[in-house]
């Protein structure tokens, strides 16, 4: 559920018209709803409300800071795979106490930092970022907080793109060669091991791969345990799917339930860290029409706003819908391609879609508030879009359009 909905013929965020958004701030624009974020972590934070639990907000989803402190406001942790993403979360009000570190390669200064701001865990994914992890923290005379992700080898059942959790993927550490690791990893002085960590991909719609993922990683809680290892932090990671199209995920509270039940009474931490399932439909990408162009094969809407801006369809084939801001209820409908102004072929939004469209028809990219803005560049000299964020009847600007003045800045030419 989300808070862009229809009321008399024309569509909605929160309490404004998109129009009106339109109007005032141009298109293409990125426009969440502070309600929708909050809506979507409560989900999981009352769902776990009855064991220890932290809900880690993993911050590449959309690392806007407005959005991060919307979730810093509730308690949220943060999931963060790089030193800035933490600049990020300290800046938005976020606290490091609450923050988990994930990634493959991590640098030796990010750990520094991270270290230093007191993050919650590493969840270290190598053999070799066990040892380069003992010696910073070495260096700094501290402990530093480690949770293996290892690899539990299911099938996500998603995109080949998206799924971590298979043995061929680059990520986690085989769970097979696990307890070796943990056994190494207890013998380094400066690693103080809290807890195990998996991910096995994301826009799952289906709790099964996950359940057969606890499954391994509790079998292999137990065996540390055997080898004198106590673990108190089950992390397992984010990758609820949610509806872009007829999908069907588990609402938050089913899938944390699945998880609860098959813990039974073990006296664990859990956390999770979902990104696209708290801000994927809690964001729109607005467009407008630019040009009808209709050849003997196809119809193509050109819009304003390109695969620059919204990488998914271009990239994974993702599909996502698109629909219009007033719907026409005179003109027939017809089957179009909607491609931005991109040099490529594959920059497209959306192809054979149904509507009814006239140049200058305003339209929205729905579940575009994961993965949109984050993964957007300035391919074409494009200027990136601005990201606002609507809470009730307001229109707060979180990120400015970018200028063109922006995007030259950093660049020289030669000297004379
Ligand atoms: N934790 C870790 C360690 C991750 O690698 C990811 C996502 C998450 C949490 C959050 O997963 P989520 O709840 O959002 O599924 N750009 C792709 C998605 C890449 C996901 C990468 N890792 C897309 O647009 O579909």
């Amino acid at each position: 559920m989300d808070h862009f909905n229809y009321r008399n013929g024309e569509l909605f965020a929160e309490d404004v018209p998109v129009s009106e958004i339109a109007e005032r701030f141009g298109t293409p624009a990125y426009v969440y709803s502070r309600a929708t974020l909050e809506r979507h972590y409560r989900a999981y934070d009352d769902a776990m409300s009855g064991l220890p639990h932290l809900v880690c907000y993993a911050v590449k989803a959309n690392s806007n800071l407005a959005v991060l402190n919307v979730l810093a406001r509730l308690g949220a942790g943060f999931d963060i795979v790089s030193a800035g993403e933490l600049e990020r979360v300290l800046r938005a009000g976020g606290t490091a106490s609450k923050v988990v570190f994930s990634g493959v390669g991590k640098q030796e200064w990010e750990m520094r930092r991270a270290l230093e701001a007191g993050v919650r865990c590493f969840n270290v994914e190598s053999d070799t970022e066990l040892d380069r992890l003992n010696a910073v923290a070495g260096e700094l005379g501290v402990r530093a907080p480690v949770s293996l992700r290892v690899n539990p080898d299911v099938d996500a059942g998603t995109h080949p793109y998206i799924s971590t959790g298979l043995k061929e993927n680059k990520f986690g550490i085989d769970i097979a060669e696990a307890p070796a690791v943990y056994a190494r990893a207890s013998r380094l002085p400066n690693l103080n091991i809290i807890g195990v960590d998996c991910h096995i991909g994301s826009q799952l719609t289906s709790v099964d791969p996950f359940l057969d993922a606890l499954d391994r990683v509790v079998e292999l809680i137990d065996t540390l345990a055997e080898q004198g290892i106590t673990i108190r932090h089950l992390d397992m990671g984010g990758g609820l799917g949610v509806t872009y199209d007829q999908e069907h995920p588990p609402q938050p509270s089913d899938y944390v339930r699945a998880l609860v039940e098959r813990l039974g009474d073990r006296q664990l931490e859990l956390v999770v860290e979902p990104g696209r399932s708290i801000a994927a439909n809690a964001g729109i990408l607005l467009t407008r029409v630019e040009i009808l162009k209709c050849t003997e094969h196809k119809n193509f809407a050109v819009i304003d706003a390109a695969m620059n801006d919204l990488i998914r369809p271009a990239l994974y084939s993702a599909w996502q819908a698109i629909v219009p801001a007033k719907p026409r209820q005179d003109g027939a409908e017809k089957s179009w391609d909607l491609v931005g102004p991109v040099c490529e072929t594959g920059d497209f939004l959306g192809k054979d879609r149904n509507l009814s469209l006239q140049p200058g028809d305003l339209l929205a990219v729905r579940s575009a508030g994961a993965y949109g803005f984050v993964m957007s560049s300035n391919y074409n000299t494009r200027n990136r879009p601005p990201e606002l964020m609507v809470d009730g009847d307001q229109v707060h600007v979180v990120r400015r359009r970018e200028t063109l003045e922006d995007q030259l800045a950093p660049e020289s030419c030669l000297p004379e």
